[in-house]
């Protein structure tokens, strides 16, 4: 058997299978993560801020109009389109093989493909709101504004993306939610993330089930808890476990 067959398997004798993800599963779908050799933290080397100062909270307090410019240019990708990755595991909720999604992603393409039960640890660029009266505002919101630094049009406060800033605390409720989500699976499969983002990634030690597949392309810390380790393109592979299982 070979480790996509391996995979197959495991999701075949399955029922309560979680999905801990980053970065890399989005970015077959073309949007960059950080920390491949073509992620932001690469690219923007020659900026005058890295990556970790521009998504950092007292940077977008001081300097929100830099925060913005770096923002609509790198982190929004309204066009992207869901992967075999999103696509394999919106089908297994839907037959009610897989509990959650539990993603480090803000880019909103696991509920693009039909997932409804995500845990987005770190916010999503789907929802804004103003910091001053609270008013909610949509993506599209933040992209039609003609300001660099979009402005409430009820109050005139500054509208602030829900994406989990460095500095800020993740939501406690999400946090329980992900955590009760590992404590209860019987198969974790962990994809696309370098288990760097702390608290995030220690969360996926809460898991007691039986086996734990790495689909990631680069090595992780984690690598040695693994039963299975895939490193070929996860949308790729996805799609194959699902012409398996079909
Ligand atoms: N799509 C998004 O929403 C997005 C994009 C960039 C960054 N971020 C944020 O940045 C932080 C970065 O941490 P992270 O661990 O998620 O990302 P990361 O950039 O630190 O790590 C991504 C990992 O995915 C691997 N990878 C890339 N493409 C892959 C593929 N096709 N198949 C298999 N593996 C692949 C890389 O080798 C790397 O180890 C997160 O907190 C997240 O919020 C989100
Ligand atoms: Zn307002």
């Amino acid at each position: 058997m070979n480790a996509t067959e391996q995979l197959a398997a495991w999701i075949q004798e399955s029922s309560r299978i979680v999905f801990f993800g980053g970065a890399g599963t989005s970015t077959e779908s073309g949007i960059p993560d950080f920390r491949s050799a073509a992620g932001l933290y690469q690219t923007e080397q020659h900026s005058p801020y890295p990556p970790e100062e521009l998504l950092s909270r007292h940077f977008f307090d001081q300097h929100a109009d830099i925060f913005y410019d770096f923002y609509r240019g790198k982190m929004l990708h309204p066009d992207a389109e869901p992967n075999g990755c999103h696509h394999l595991l919106a089908k297994l909720e839907r037959l009610g093989k897989l509990h959650a999604v539990i993603t480090q992603n803000i880019d909103g393409l696991h509920q693009k493909a039909g997932s409804s039960h995500v845990l987005e640890l770190h916010g999503s660029v789907h929802r804004n709101a103003c910091m001053d009266c609270k008013q909610f505002y949509s993506l599209q919101d933040i992209i039609q504004s003609k300001d660099v630094v979009p402005r409430c049009t009820s109050c005139g406060g500054v509208i602030k993306p829900d994406v989990v800033l460095y500095e800020e605390e993740l939501n406690q409720a999400t946090l329980y939610q992900a955590i009760d989500a590992l404590s209860s699976a019987d198969l974790l499969l962990v994809g696309g993330t370098s288990l760097t983002v702390y608290p995030a990634a220690q969360l996926i030690t809460y898991f007691q089930g039986k086996y734990t597949a790495l689909l990631n392309a680069t090595p992780t810390a984690y690598d040695h808890r693994a039963d299975l380790l895939i490193t070929e393109p996860i949308g790729e592979v996805m799609k194959s476990v699902d012409q398996l299982l079909a």
